[in-house]
């Protein structure tokens, strides 16, 4: 038996008012269609995506995935949506159909829908909603399904009814084809509707095993801007928890975003309010996030504190280091451990050797910088001429004056002293001091000009 996912995406959503498909508006900054092909991921089952809005946009989007594509050229119902899959489906699958609009499924449930599928039995995923209203409503008679009835041909007694179709269901493939061949439109809508199939299971003798989510935002779907957000903001609640159970202590879950993967967390960590967390994230012990700070694909080893309004991105930082408040790290930085970057420093493609600090409103690019540094206030690596991009190198041990720009390519060598003020063209020889700086004079007769 093979699984077969068919995942229905062709919809266009108008009501996301976006020129966008609808299956790629991000949750947690992953696009809807890849939150539910990974929820079969560890299925081993092989994926069907039926697309029609947005094609080529959808197509891209699922780039880790082997996918078989299935166009659906008009949207002429679900029904016929899972019909265009139809060439990639054997008589002996398990066919498990899921919708790119409902992102937050769970591959537990998903599981359960699979194990209750034979060919003696098919599952469908129903929930009992307060508020039924536009769902189809799962019509029982002596608590057995008999079939679905959608909102707009359902009778005022069927409308009462609170158990509604999520439209997840698990059906055996041979089944499946048999039914969709004989679907018809005569509804209210003119369309071909997937779950007519319940009706016609059940008069073939088919049980319909109905299964549960575990909470009701596994099966929301997404229609517009509002639901999305809602489920964003629940996708964020469902993060701080689980930084929350590693023993992180979080000023405040409600402002706490996490957009990517979290590789690492040690003990001890706090983070304040407003920190975003993107990409690839490792984070050690006895680590502190300051409030508003941003981080992208880090590695933060243990003992850093990351001062308010910080933006991190592809960047080392090292144990007992500190960084920040308004310190702008960007890729292909590395600081070594016992390092400072402090307040208003831009920091590019840097190496940082260990015990090096650069405290004050400085750009430093393209440097090697050993160990034992010190760069005064207002320091700049002047790297970049117009067209190429040159290194700057300190040796361990020197200390560069404030307000200092190195004309890079330039060595300054180790334990050398460069004056507040230089501007640097050639290499600095190591252990001597070395300086550029107009000759100061005082004229002593000067007087202002007064007015008259
Ligand atoms: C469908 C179900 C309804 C269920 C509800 C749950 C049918 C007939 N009705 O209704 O019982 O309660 O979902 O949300 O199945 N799609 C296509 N091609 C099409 C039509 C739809 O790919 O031709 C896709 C949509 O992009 C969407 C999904 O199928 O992802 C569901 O379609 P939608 O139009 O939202 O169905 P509903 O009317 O909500
Ligand atoms: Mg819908």
């Amino acid at each position: 038996m093979t699984i077969k996912t068919v995942i229905l995406a062709a919809g266009k959503g108008s009501r996301m008012k976006s020129k966008r498909p609808k299956v790629l508006h991000k949750i947690a900054a992953k696009p809807m269609l890849q939150w539910v092909a990974e929820s079969v991921a560890n299925l081993n089952s092989e994926l069907v995506v039926v697309y029609g809005h947005g094609g080529e946009a959808v197509k891209k989007s699922l780039p880790t995935f082997q996918v078989n594509w299935a166009e659906q050229v008009e949207q002429l119902g679900t029904g016929h949506a899972v019909q265009q899959a139809i060439p990639y489906i054997s008589t002996d699958d398990t066919v498990l159909i899921l919708y790119g609009d409902v992102p937050l499924i769970q591959e537990s449930t998903l599981q359960l829908m699979v194990k209750a599928c034979n060919s003696k039995t098919m599952s469908l995923l129903t929930v009992k909603l307060d508020q039924p209203t536009g769902y189809g409503r799962i019509v029982r008679k002596n608590n057995k399904v008999t079939k679905i009835v959608e909102q707009k041909d359902a009778t005022p007694e069927e409308l009462l009814i609170n158990e509604v179709n999520t439209g997840i269901m698990a059906v055996n493939g041979g089944l499946l084809k048999g039914w969709l061949a004989a679907l018809k439109n005569n509804n209210a809508q003119a369309e071909y509707y997937l779950t007519d199939i319940i009706e016609m299971a059940v008069n073939d003798g088919v049980a319909i095993e109905t299964i549960q989510p575990s909470n009701k935002y596994e099966v929301q779907g997404v229609n517009s801007t509002a639901q999305l957000n809602e489920l964003e903001r629940y996708q964020q609640s469902v993060h701080a928890e689980y930084f929350m159970q590693q023993g992180v202590t979080l000023a405040d879950a409600n402002r706490f975003d996490v957009r990517g993967e979290v590789k690492k967390l040690g003990s001890d960590i706090f983070i304040d309010c407003n920190v975003l967390l993107e990409g690839a994230i490792s984070i050690g012990s006895e680590v502190s996030i300051g409030p508003n700070c941003v981080i992208s694909n880090a590695i933060i080893d243990d003992n850093v504190t990351i001062k308010a309004n910080s933006v991190l991105e592809d960047c080392i930082i090292g144990s007992n280091s500190d960084v920040g408040p308004f310190a702008r790290i960007r890729p292909g930085t590395k600081l070594g451990s016992d390092t400072k970057v402090g307040n208003f420093v831009e920091i590019k493609k840097t190496n940082l050797g260990n015990g090096s600090k650069v405290s004050h409103l400085s750009y430093i690019g393209d440097a090697e910088i050993g160990q034992e540094v010190n760069i005064g206030a207002g320091t700049i690596t002047c790297n970049y001429d117009g067209v190429n991009k040159y290194t700057t190198t300190i040796e361990s041990g020197a200390f560069i004056g404030s307000d200092t720009q190195l004309v890079a390519p330039v060595t300054v060598g180790k334990n050398a002293t460069i004056a507040a003020g230089t501007t640097l063209t050639k290499n600095a020889p190591e252990g001597v001091l070395t300086l550029s700086r107009a000759k100061q004079v005082t004229f002593k007769n000067w007087k202002r000009t007064n007015k008259e």
